[in-house]
Formats: C-alpha cells, structure tokens, sequence
C-alpha cells in the first residue's frame, strides 16, 4: 500500500477519546495498521511530544465499553511512533498553510504522504473553514495521489442543514471522497444481517408481511450524555441516533438483497428503505430522565430528548402493514440495542390444547452486548405432555473462535476508507432521505415525558405498543451469556 497520512481535526474531542484513539491502537495490536501510515492529530493547545503521549496513554487507559482490554507495551509502541501531534485553529486560514508544510516534510518509510485521509472530529460549526482552508491551499487536490474525507453523523440538525452541508461538500470534494460515517454500519453485527439474511435461504422467505407480526428496534444506554451537553443539548436522541442508528438497523433487517455487494446496489437498497418510512408524528413519544437539567451548560428550562419512542411503517408490498416500533434512550434500565422480529402466532387447535401460551417465534439480532442471533422458538417439555416453553437457539459471536478478529466499528471504518470501499458509508442521498422522515416527527417536539433513571423510559412509550395489544421484549442479558 502506498504511504499516506490520516490527519485527525479534533484529536482531543469526545470522538477520538472514545472510538479513533482506541480503534486505532486495536488495528495496531492486530497488525492491521499499514505500514506506511502516518497519524497527525490537531487540536488547539500546544502540546509537547510527551504530553501528547501521556494523554494517548491515559485514554487507552481509561474504561471503555467498547474496548476491554489490556494495553501491551510494544503496540502502544508502535502507535505512538506514528502518531504526530499539530496544534491549530481550525478557523485561522493560516493554520492549513502550516499543515500544508508540516504534509510536505513528513515521509513515512523514505515516502511522502501524498495521499490523505482528512477526519472530521471536531463541531460542525467548524466544517466549513475547514473546507475553505483545505481548498485554499489545494490540500484537497488530488493530483499526486488520493485525498479522501471523513465526516460524521449528524450531518446536518435538520432536512434543510444537511441539504446545505451536502451542497457545501459538493463545492470542494466530489462524491467518491467523501465518506460520511454513521459507525452503526461498521458493526460487525449489523453487516451479518446481511449475510445472514441472504446467505441462508431458510430465513428469508419469511420476512415479510405474511408471517411477521411486528418489527421492534431498541437502543438502551444505562447511562446519561455525560460531558457531552454542549453538543447533546442542542441534538436530543431523535437526532442523535434515531436519524441514523437506528434508521440504519431497519435498513438492514428489512432491505432486499441488493443485486450485487458493491456500494451502489447496497446503498441502494438502505435508500429504499428509507425512502418508503411512514413519518407519523401522532405516534412519537419524547423522554427526558429526571436530573437531566441538573447537569452543568445545561438551560433549566431544555426541552432536550434523551429518549424517544416511535411508531411507523414501510410504505412497500414486502412489509404492508407489518407495525415497526422503535425506541432509544439513555439512562434506561441496560445497555442493550437489539431488533426483533416478531414472529405471527400460529392460529393452531394443537398448539392451544397443548396448553401453549400466545408466545411467538421471533428472531433477535443482538447488536450489543451478548452480541449474537438468538431465534426463538417453542418445545414441549420434556416428560410434560401438555406444555410447550420458549427455548432460544442461539449463534453467539463471542464463543467464536475468530472472536479476536471481531473489528471495532471505527476500525473497520477505517480500513474501508483506506481502501476506498464506501459500501458502509452514506452518501448525500441517504442522509437526505434520513431526515425527510425524521423532520416532520422531530417538528412535533414538546415538553418531554420525565422518566426515572433506572426504567425503560416514560410510561407514554408503553402505551404507544400495548394500545395495539402488543408489549415491547424485555431484552434478556442471558442470550449469549459470556
Ligand atoms: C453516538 C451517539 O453516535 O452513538 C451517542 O452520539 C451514543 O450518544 C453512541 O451513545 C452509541 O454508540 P454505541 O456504538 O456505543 O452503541
């Protein structure tokens, strides 16, 4: 592979704290980092070589769901060494002349870095000087070798914004170079819906409006918008991971097989779905977790969404009818993001006389934790001949032998943006569709229901589901039990 560079804007943000940094050190443990790749991060403050290896070191160090592990001396080693740090202001013109220099002199193994990997970690407010500061000093030119550009989710707080920002990127990159990334595509669990879905021919011949009942789409965090107020205030969870995650998850458990695996015919089909979502803003509940507005930078009056519950459908043959429920929140009962496909219950004499109960077959992909595909199925008990009970076949990820290979969504991101495959990526139309169906539910936006830390959200999300005759699943942490 030819010698690049990946130049971080934002190397101190929440972002690269939480998911580059560590990604990044995870390809380095598994080798997977090119060998000619140069890392630069820019932040503000003037930092020392070893300060900014101190803080590199503190975060790999610091507890993190995602990354559970010990931190070997030889791979932060290797990281470190090809780590820079450059400190700027991304809104002084003047800075990208001093990064334009600092791209020229650096070599990676005796070559310079002509090709480039820009990522945007830092606030939007910024996207555009940026963009101007690039362009001015011809660093997004791709003359003497690639130059691709990370961006991520939101893009854009709203249908008109994102139109805007879309245009905005058109001006100074084209479409082949800019990689906007939703990390929930990157989830190795996610992209096995795919291959589970359409690699088995027994599962599919039963997703659609004939033998499901319903779809249900949870996003549970046990814990709340910690240092992040001064961007989650201004978002809420709709947007934050409603207008993407989530949106994304249903794309993948309900979309046809694309006619090939390239980003044209997978993109495609997310699009459709997309495309084809009912907004229905009489069916959206809003949540806010009591002492949310205790929290610092955070206006007593904010009417700020840490959860929301929704209600839809896919306009399309495939799933007329077929109920979609979808719910995401922080400070809720467990951390879990899960989908399940509800499964029609069988309108059988035999069934009944056996004393089965209404339970229906439903197929669970769980995205995180306890990552697996768990179908749900009834058995007779033994040595009872009159009683059926719920069992769980069940494929777990972690009891995998190729477990070690199980990539971390940045990572993996990452090395599709390295080798050019923007198949998990959104493209301008994608995002645009995205916000067509959340703007009209996120215009609908009052006083949010409260809800206590600790329980699935606001009482109002329930009856959103039990009005139909319907409960949402109590997500069970025994599938797939470490
Ligand atoms: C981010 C949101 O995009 O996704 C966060 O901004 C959320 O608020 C996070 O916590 C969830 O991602 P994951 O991978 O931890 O489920």
């Amino acid at each position: 592979m030819d010698s690049f560079a990946l130049i971080i804007f934002g190397i101190t943000s929440n972002l690269a704290r939480k998911y580059l940094i560590p990604a990044l050190y995870d390809m380095a443990e598994k080798g997977e980092l090119p060998e000619k790749m140069s890392i630069i991060g820019v932040a503000r403050s003037p930092m020392k070589k070893s300060e900014f290896k101190t803080y590199v070191q503190q975060i790999l160090n610091t507890r993190n769901i995602h990354h559970q592990h010990e931190i070997k001396k030889e791979t932060f080693d290797d990281l470190i060494n090809r780590l820079h740090y450059l400190n700027g202001n991304l809104d002084d013109p003047e800075f990208y002349n001093i990064l334009k220099e600092y791209l020229n002199r650096l070599t990676t193994g005796g070559n310079k870095c002509n090709n480039r990997i820009f990522y945007l970690a830092t606030y939007p407010q910024l996207y555009k000087d940026v963009f101007e500061g690039l362009n001015k000093t011809y660093l997004n030119e791709q003359k003497k070798g690639w130059v691709r550009l990370m961006i991520e989710k939101p893009i854009g707080n709203n249908l008109a914004s994102a139109k805007q920002l879309n245009q905005l990127l058109k001006k100074y990159f084209s479409e082949e170079q800019i990689y906007r990334l939703d990390h929930y595509l990157g989830k190795e669990t996610l992209q096995n819906i795919l291959v589970f879905r359409f690699s088995n021919g027994i599962f599919e011949p039963l997703i659609n409006s004939d033998y499901i009942d319903h779809i249900q789409i949870t996003a549970a965090e046990d814990f709340g918008i910690g240092k992040r107020a001064g961007y989650y205030d201004a978002v809420g969870a709709l947007k934050d991971v409603g207008q993407n995650h989530l949106l994304q998850m249903l794309a993948f458990a309900t979309m046809d097989a694309p006619s090939e695996f390239s980003n044209e015919a997978v993109t495609h089909q997310r699009i459709k779905i997309l495309k084809s979502l009912k907004p229905i803003p009489e069916k959206i509940v809003f949540g806010q977790y009591d002492e949310y507005i205790d929290k610092v930078n955070i206006d007593s009056k904010s009417t700020t969404d840490t959860f929301f519950a929704l209600k839809t459908y896919l306009q399309n043959e495939r799933f007329k009818d077929v109920p979609i429920y979808i719910r995401a929140g922080k400070k809720l009962k467990q951390t879990v993001t899960e989908i399940s496909i509800v499964f029609k219950t069988p309108i059988n004499r035999l069934l009944k006389s056996m004393g089965s109960t209404d339970e229906p077959n439903a197929l669970v992909y769980r995205i995180q934790p306890n990552e697996g595909i768990v179908l749900k199925i009834l058995t007779k008990i033994p040595g009872h001949d009159a009683k059926l009970e719920p069992q769980y076949m069940q494929f777990c990820y972690r009891g995998d032998p190729h477990m070690h290979h199980f990539p971390d969504p940045h990572e993996k991101l990452l090395m599709d943006t390295i080798k050019g495959d923007q198949t998990f990526f959104n493209d301008a139309e994608e995002v645009e569709a995205a916000w067509e169906f959340i703007d009209p539910l996120a215009k609908v936006r009052g006083k949010p229901h409260i809800y206590r830390p600790g329980t699935w959200g606001p009482k109002e999300a329930d009856k959103l589901i039990t009005d139909d005759g319907r409960e949402w699943i109590e997500p069970s942490m025994d599938f797939c039990r470490i």
